[in-house]
């Protein structure tokens, strides 16, 4: 085990960038033991300015020419879900690391291969875990722990909804995103996959069965002139076929006896990363809103009726999870701090030789969830 991993991450635009820094973070503020040496990109010019701006000491054309360096220790993979695949597990063959930005693949069968994989190089020491980054939101990850406390008894309802709108505009262009062949699926795979998964994380109950519904409000749009920023881009004057879903629902039961219900859409006017989730039990309640991500809001049902009410609690205090690195109470977290925290608990369990979580098994149960809402037309599918 070398004293600092040397992590190569692949791609450098959104996810690229925020897993960079949340590389340089996690060293500074939780003292993780890695650092970013590689950036793997296509475009040589782009890459080595992102290389520049971040600091990073080397730049890579190829991901296999990361696979095959002895040096690099780690492949954090932040590329569209049509090369997940052969990164992954190209680098767990060659005996890296490997954090997968979610969803883990684009079909079932591809995070079918990843898992065994996985499990293959777990076998030898080898490590790899699913980017589902809100798992490390400090008010969800104290959810949870108020969940596992039995704080809100025995769940009846789960109700998650994510809810954007970036392409609400009919001339929002051709994005990857838009393509069935890059992404696998549209609003369903990029965002629904993170409320099938934090479900899963915050009540530790999986569907059993569902039936759900996807819809492509907008069929054609611009073809794509420039990518100008993570969900932001210009067209061109051609038009092309949107080829995945715009938004999807739908309901489930769990093997908990939970109800379940989930919205994904990147048609919610106005709604800008509302990723939403509410849980009833039989002692009490907890919503989230991610556009208020360091607030709680906790019932306690056990309380006399005549007080009791919703309480926000601002998840800012040192005991709240991951906070004690970072500000005094109320100064607040952001979005960056979910992927600090994920690349510091990746490395945590490298380091402690154990198998860190979401797993890549994790990631193939929310495939095979996202391939059975889209099999199931609104029918019911057992799991
Ligand atoms: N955890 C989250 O909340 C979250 C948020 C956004 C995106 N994501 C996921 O992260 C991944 C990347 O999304 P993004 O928003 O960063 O996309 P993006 O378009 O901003 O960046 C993708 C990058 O990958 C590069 N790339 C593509 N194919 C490559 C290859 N074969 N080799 C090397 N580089 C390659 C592109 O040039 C670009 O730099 C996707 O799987 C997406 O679903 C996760």
């Amino acid at each position: 085990m070398p004293e600092t991993l040397n992590v190569a991450v692949a791609g450098y635009a959104f996810m690229g960038r925020i897993h960079t820094a949340g590389w340089a973070q996690a060293a500074k503020f939780f003292g993780t033991p890695a650092r970013v040496t590689h950036v793997i990109g296509r475009n040589r010019k782009n890459t080595q300015a992102f290389a520049d701006a971040f600091g990073i000491p080397n730049v890579l054309a190829d991901w296999r020419d990361a696979v095959a360096d002895p040096d690099i220790h780690v492949v954090d993979v932040c590329t569209p879900g049509d090369s997940h695949v052969d990164i992954a597990i190209g680098a767990l063959e060659a005996g890296k690391h490997v954090l997968c930005e979610k969803p883990l693949a684009n079909s079932v069968a591809g995070a079918e291969r990843m898992v065994a994989a996985a499990e293959a190089a777990s076998a030898r020491g080898v490590r790899s875990m699913a980017g589902f980054s809100y798992r490390r939101t400090p008010a969800l990850a104290y959810a949870k722990r108020l969940v596992d406390e039995g704080r809100i008894g025995e769940i009846r309802h789960i109700r998650a909804v994510y809810l954007q709108d970036w392409i609400a505009d009919p001339e929002f262009p051709l994005v990857w995103r838009l393509d069935k062949d890059a992404a696998g699926s549209g609003a369903l795979g990029d965002i629904g996959a993170h409320i099938i998964d934090l479900a899963t994380f915050l009540t530790g109950q999986r569907l059993t069965g569902l039936t759900g519904i996807t819809e492509t409000f907008v069929k054609t749009r611009p073809k794509l002139a420039e990518q100008t920023g993570g969900l932001t881009a210009r067209g061109s004057e051609e038009r092309g076929e949107v080829t995945v879903d715009d938004a999807a629902v739908w309901v489930g039961r769990t093997d908990g006896g939970a109800l379940a219900t989930f919205e994904a859409t990147r048609f919610a006017a106005g709604r800008k990363n509302a990723m939403r989730i509410e849980l009833n039990g039989s002692k009490g309640s907890l919503a989230f809103d991610f556009e208020r991500m360091n607030e709680l809001e906790f019932l306690d049902f056990t309380e006399p009726a005549v007080e009791s009410g919703f309480r926000r609690i601002l998840v800012t205090e040192p005991e709240h999870p991951y906070v004690g690195a970072w500000w005094p109470a109320g100064h607040g977290l952001g979005y960056e701090h979910t992927f600090t925290h994920e690349v510091k608990d990746f490395t945590d369990a490298i380091v402690e030789g154990r198998a860190p979580e979401p797993s890549f098994a994790d990631g193939l149960a929310v495939q095979k969830i996202l391939a059975a809402i889209e099999d199931s037309r609104g029918d019911w599918v057992t799991l």
